[in-house]
């Protein structure tokens, strides 16, 4: 199963796939930052720092949101509206 990081503190979860990025950061026992919950707010904005191809790809939303921020895709995602698809691990940061 995935394993999750979420730095700078290193904490890290063990989540199915399917998981979202946010329940997998509470997991790991980090108060993720979220407002909405629902891909539209973008508070809950974070860098990937390794692992996006194991994430689904985008939706509109999450890039018109993204694009808000000024938020390239490729490096930041909305931890409230992204799956891990893939059985691989993933690391980010807040903000
Ligand atoms: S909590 Fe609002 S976009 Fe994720």
């Amino acid at each position: 199963m995935p394993k999750v990081t979420i730095l700078p503190g290193n904490q890290t979860a063990i989540v199915p796939v399917g998981s979202l990025l946010l329940d997998a950061g509470e997991e790991a026992g980090v108060d993720m930052e979220a407002g909405c919950f629902n891909c539209s707010c973008g508070t809950c904005v974070a860098r990937i720092v390794e692992g996006m191809e194991n994430l689904e790809a985008p939706s509109d939303q999450e890039l018109d949101v993204l694009d808000q921020w000024n938020k390239d895709p490729e490096k930041f995602r909305l931890t409230c509206c992204v799956h891990i698809v893939k059985d691989g691990d993933v690391t980010m940061t807040q903000h």
